[in-house]
């Protein structure tokens, strides 16, 4: 029978199960679920003011010549609710639980994923590269970050038409890790903000910084895994 002490400790192993989602230790399953959805939802609630009637968003006055062209702006809006719907629909894919117990909705929100990236975010973010802050660098930056998210997506996704579940994990974490260096590059602008380094320096340096972190972690999580 199970006792009031029982309760809490067959919940927590539940829950640690649901979020399991490799041979990473604890503190590394939870940094890295802290780090999505705290970021997740951060950006989410910041992107709020795009959307919401009335209101304009701080991006849009740092770039207000580009504010002014419709064609950018509304490229900036797609691109931002494509991002949105892509990194929504990648919180529940680590989880080997839901996995194995539903595994039709990791192919439903794989689809989602997917075409996010395929008829969204890849064709808004090369368009916006070449109008992005910081320069030549920014620009190469962005254009290799669309590139490279495109890229390892289609060979994930091949991969799993092959049945090949190895390759097509590998495959879809480096595409994963390039998808959140929109978390990444955010935080890294905060905290290189403080360290009295000048705007456009910091948006360069957190851009490329942003992709070689993210993607050396996702190494090593498939080597972990
Ligand atoms: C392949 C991945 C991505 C690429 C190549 C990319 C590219 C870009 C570019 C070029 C800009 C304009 C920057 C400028 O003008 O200086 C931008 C802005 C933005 N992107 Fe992305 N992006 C990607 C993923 C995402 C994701 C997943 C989100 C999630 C919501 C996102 C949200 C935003 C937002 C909110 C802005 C406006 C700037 C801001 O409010 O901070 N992007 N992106």
């Amino acid at each position: 029978m199970q006792t009031l002490c029982d309760i809490p400790l067959s919940s927590v192993a539940y829950l640690s199960n649901i979020f399991k989602s490799s041979k990473l230790t604890t503190i590394e399953t939870i940094l890295f679920w802290s780090i999505l959805y705290i970021g997740t939802g951060t950006i989410l609630w910041n992107s709020l003011d795009y959307f919401l009637p009335n209101t304009m968003h701080g991006f849009l006055f740092e770039r207000m010549e580009l504010t002014i062209q419709d064609w950018w702006k509304y490229t900036l809006y797609t691109h931002v609710a494509g991002g949105l719907t892509c990194l929504i629909s990648s919180l529940l894919q680590y989880s080997k639980l839901l996995l194995k117990r539903t595994p039709r909705i990791h192919r439903y929100l794989g689809h989602i994923y997917a075409l996010s990236i395929i008829t969204t975010v890849f064709p808004t973010g090369v368009a916006l590269s070449f109008t992005a802050k910081g320069g030549t660098s920014g620009m190469i930056g962005f254009l290799i970050l669309s590139f490279a998210t495109l890229i390892t997506l289609l060979l994930g996704m091949i991969a799993i038409f092959k049945r090949n579940i190895k390759s097509h994990q590998a495959w879809i974490t480096r595409s994963f890790a390039l998808i959140t260096t929109a978390i990444t590059f955010r935080s890294l602008q905060i905290i290189l903000g403080s360290l009295n380094i000048s705007p456009d320096t910091n948006y360069q340096l957190s851009l490329w910084l942003s992709i070689s972190i993210n993607l050396i972690l996702a190494e090593y999580y498939i080597k972990k895994s």
